[in-house]
């Protein structure tokens, strides 16, 4: 199942946004991954540049429990994970950079605003947020990817997309410096990467 997951990811995150995030990313110090999933992206950007030491949150103990596993096993021993929700997970700042991948959409509007200010404060002066979502245009790119997500979680849970825009707004109106860039597929996925850097 991580197996096939794993491959489907790298298929929709191709190397070309991995490089962008990776150009983005501090390449050495503390570094959240929100969302961690099972530390797929945890392990890829810890090998790109071992001297990173990434906090990985995740509400699933599973996944958690796969995500150490698998860092002890390629030797990441400065990684560490924790089993929480980042609305109110025990998280000790400062981080030199967060990243939140694909993770935004899954958490209710009205939280969305309150979880960029806890980033904001969990993030030293000058560092840097990196968001890579799914932006709400075109409409067909979105349609498509809500199909899809709607299979990984189901008809109860949340997905609350916004456009590119908006995030941005928000990001600039809570003290970020913000440049994003949309990032086209072969697929229908409208991608893009928000760079936020607290100012
Ligand atoms: C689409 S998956 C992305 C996983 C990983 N970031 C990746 O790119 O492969 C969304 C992840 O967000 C996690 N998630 C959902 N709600 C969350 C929350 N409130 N706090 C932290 N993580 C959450 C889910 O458990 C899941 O692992």
């Amino acid at each position: 199942m991580e197996r096939a997951y794993s491959l489907v990811r790298f298929s929709i995150l191709r190397p070309k946004l991995l490089s962008v995030m990776d150009l983005m990313l501090t390449d050495e110090g503390r570094i959240l991954d929100v969302g961690c999933g099972f530390g797929l992206f945890a392990a890829y950007f810890g090998q790109t540049h071992p001297r990173r030491s990434i906090v990985g949150v995740d509400p699933s103990e599973r996944r958690i429990a796969m995500a150490r596993s698998v860092a002890a096993k390629l030797g990441l021993r400065d990684h560490s994970f924790v089993v929480g929700d980042v609305r109110d997970a025990a998280l000790e700042g400062p981080f030199d950079a967060i990243y939140v991948l694909d993770v935004m959409h899954h958490l209710p509007h009205e939280d969305q605003e309150q979880v960029l200010e806890r980033f904001r404060s969990l993030l030293a002066p000058g560092g840097m947020l990196i968001i890579k979502d799914i932006t709400t245009e075109p409409r067909f790119g979105l349609l498509f990817t809500e199909l899809l997500d709607r299979v990984m979680v189901g008809w109860n849970e949340p997905l609350a997309y916004r456009h590119h825009r908006e995030w941005g707004e928000m990001l600039t109106s809570l003290g970020f410096k913000v440049r994003m860039v949309r990032v086209p597929d072969i697929l229908p996925y409208p991608h893009v990467v928000i760079a936020a850097r607290k100012t």
